[in-house]
């Protein structure tokens, strides 16, 4: 199941990690996850998110503020009874463990680029594959998962395809445009709308959108640290002023926002 990324050959288990018949050789973390990310194919050399914004995200997820989209993704993981499954983009692992729950049959595999969110990922779910690897050359063979997960993630859209067996779908999940609407009045002085909808124009021939669905509700947030770590863990904590994150971190009140998911289903025909 497992593939090279440098020349696509099976890859074999050994005690401490994985190799290829051409010799090419993968280490098993102490943590446990694969380091399958050759560095002829990173682009810096810590690539994706860093420390700071993988404990963030931990933080804010852990406190169960988006348990709802998490608990719906899994449901709709559970409703297509996939054999093999991957997350790809799994981050620091929230959304991952729920699906490996709800799939506790399937064989569950979970990629990162970066090794500071894989890392934690881990040990929410040993019984799940870890891979430090990027989406543009999953380590997987062709047709080798009949379901995919993409949560608040780029995708690789060509790449997704190519791991989906005929029938297999792809689950993206990702914001609306209402999504965090009353952070997003505070700190910016005009809150451009963006089309949450891009994606669709994406989607390459041989897969259809087969179904979608928005999840909507609203978040008091009460601690000072739980809205410290929305503002780190979205690009709006990085794109607005000092001076407006502080008004936002430091208000006396609970700060109410709205959180507004789409999530769309695309099967791979044929
Ligand atoms: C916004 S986070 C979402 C993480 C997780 N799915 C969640 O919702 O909590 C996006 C993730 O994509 C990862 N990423 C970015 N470029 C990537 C690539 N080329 N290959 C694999 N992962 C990538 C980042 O490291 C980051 O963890
Ligand atoms: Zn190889």
């Amino acid at each position: 199941m497992l593939a090279c990324p440098l020349c696509q050959a099976t890859l074999a288990q050994l005690d401490n990690g994985v190799a290829c018949p051409a010799g090419h050789r993968f280490d098993r973390a102490r943590q446990g996850y694969l380091n399958l990310l050759p560095v002829q194919h990173k682009n810096s050399r810590d690539p994706g998110d860093n420390q700071a914004m993988v404990e963030a995200r931990r933080d804010f997820l852990d406190a169960g503020h988006y348990a709802p989209v998490a608990r719906r993704l899994a449901q709709l993981a559970a409703e297509r009874q996939p054999q093999a499954w991957l997350d790809i983009g799994c981050g620091e692992g929230y959304y991952t463990a729920q699906i490996a729950q709800a799939l506790p049959a399937a064989d569950g595999y979970a990629l990162d680029i970066s090794r500071e969110a894989v890392k934690r990922a881990c040990r929410r779910a040993p019984e799940v594959t870890w891979m430090v690897a990027s989406m543009a050359r999953v380590p997987m063979a062709d047709a080798s998962c009949s379901f995919i997960a993409s949560v608040f993630s780029p995708l690789d859209w060509q790449e997704a395809r190519r791991l989906l067996a005929p029938g297999g779908g792809l689950m993206r999940v990702g914001p609306t445009s209402g999504h965090l609407m009353e952070l997003r009045e505070v700190l910016y002085d005009e809150v451009r709308p963006y089309a949450d909808d891009k994606h669709l124009a994406l989607v390459p021939a041989g897969m259809t959108h087969a179904h979608g669905e928005i999840l909507e509700f609203r978040l008091s947030l009460v601690e000072a640290k739980a809205r410290a770590d929305l503002l780190a863990m979205t690009p709006h904590g990085w794109r607005a002023s000092a001076e407006k994150r502080a008004q936002v971190i430091e208000q006396p009140e609970p700060f109410v926002v709205t959180v507004s998911m789409r999530y769309d289903y695309f099967v791979r025909q044929d």
